[in-house]
């Protein structure tokens, strides 16, 4: 028996990344995860609980609360991106039908909650737009000081946006949210968030050689290796459940980025930002002061980044290094042996 070690909450989009972050942090036997958040970002609100349902009770965790969040940003339109992550978020993924319900009280109220129970304690995890958060923190505004650690998966500082040429997808969605969240840090009382934006992120690309490496330490059969070539959604015929539904899931995200000249890999965005929640130390950080544009005609959702306390002291530490190698052979291994503890149980 693995004795907890972390509290966490995670707050998520899910999203196909959001999807592999979520079965790595319940891989993890030394980690409790006390709620999950869903916020309206890769697909609509429900969809995302619908997603983060469903993986839940594949994996037999109907314990863990699942609590909705707004079904819009906190002002701007909600924009979704169903062609990157499938018509339903899961990319080519079937997962079973959900028989799990949401939990009471929206997303805000859960991260205010759990901030209390465990004061001191909880690691916060967020791989979606920051609506839930920011919403949490203008009901509560000590919230911050309550955390142990936050960890954010947003933002492009010296790398090219993923969603207009300057704006990173989470914080584009809603850029009123991101900015609130960074403003309620640099206080002093509230250890800063770590940031890890694009810039380290799509160093985090998956191949298909990882996903055969997935596949032998799940003991899955047949050892599946998506190919290019292969036929347009191929589905896995894996006897193991977990293993087809991630290949699944991942086969579609190999498509877009292939779609997008980006070659045929899948950057892991937010598995290496739940990584970095349960271990920071996996990252390099330079202290900044990260700033959203809001009005710019071009710039909306821009993270800006002042590394020279030019606009104030720092309110964020921003990932800039990591051993990609030791992130997948962590990822590889605790999910490969989740999924081959999973079939036999
Ligand atoms: C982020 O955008 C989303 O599509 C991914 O899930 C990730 O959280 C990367 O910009
Ligand atoms: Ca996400």
């Amino acid at each position: 028996m693995v004795a907890v070690t972390q509290r966490l909450f995670f707050d998520c989009d899910t999203g196909i990344d959001d999807s592999v972050a979520l079965i790595y942090l319940l891989a993890r036997a030394d980690v409790e995860i006390v709620g999950i958040a869903s916020t309206a970002g890769n697909v609509p609100v429900d969809v995302v609980t619908a997603n983060n349902l469903a993986w839940l009770g594949l994996c037999g965790r109907g314990d863990i609360p699942v609590h909705q969040g707004s079904p819009t940003p906190l002002v701007a339109d909600l924009m979704t991106t169903e062609d990157t992550h499938g018509p339903l978020g899961i990319g080519y993924a079937e997962l079973p039908a959900v028989t799990l319900a949401a939990a009471p009280g929206d997303a805000a109220d859960a991260w205010i909650e759990a901030s209390r129970r465990y004061e001191g304690e909880l690691v916060g995890l967020v791989t979606g737009p920051l609506t839930s958060l920011a919403e949490a923190i203008r009901r509560d505004a000590t919230l911050p000081t309550r955390l142990r650690r936050l960890v954010v998966m947003g933002g492009a500082f010296h790398a090219h946006g993923n969603t207009t040429p300057v704006a990173e997808w989470n914080v584009a969605v809603d850029p009123e949210a991101a900015a609130e969240v960074f403003e309620a840090f640099g206080t002093g009382v509230a250890p800063d968030p770590i940031v890890c934006p694009l810039d380290l992120t799509e160093a985090i690309a998956l191949t298909p050689d990882h996903v055969v490496r997935l596949a032998g330490v799940a003991g899955s059969h047949p050892v599946e290796c998506p190919d290019p070539a292969d036929e347009r959604g191929l589905r896995s015929v894996s006897d193991n459940d977990l293993i087809r539904d991630l290949v699944d899931a991942l086969r579609f995200y190999f498509e877009f980025h292939a779609d997008h000249d980006e070659g045929y890999i899948a950057h892991l965005h937010d598995p290496f930002a739940a990584m970095v929640a349960l271990s920071p130390d996996i990252v390099a950080t330079v202290p900044a002061r990260i700033g959203v544009e809001l009005t710019g005609t071009l710039t909306r959702g821009m993270t800006v980044a002042d590394e020279r306390g030019m606009t104030g002291p720092a309110n964020a530490r921003i990932a800039v290094a990591t051993d990609v190698d030791a992130v997948f052979d962590d990822l590889l291994d605790r999910i490969g042996t989740f999924a081959r503890t999973w079939a036999a149980r």
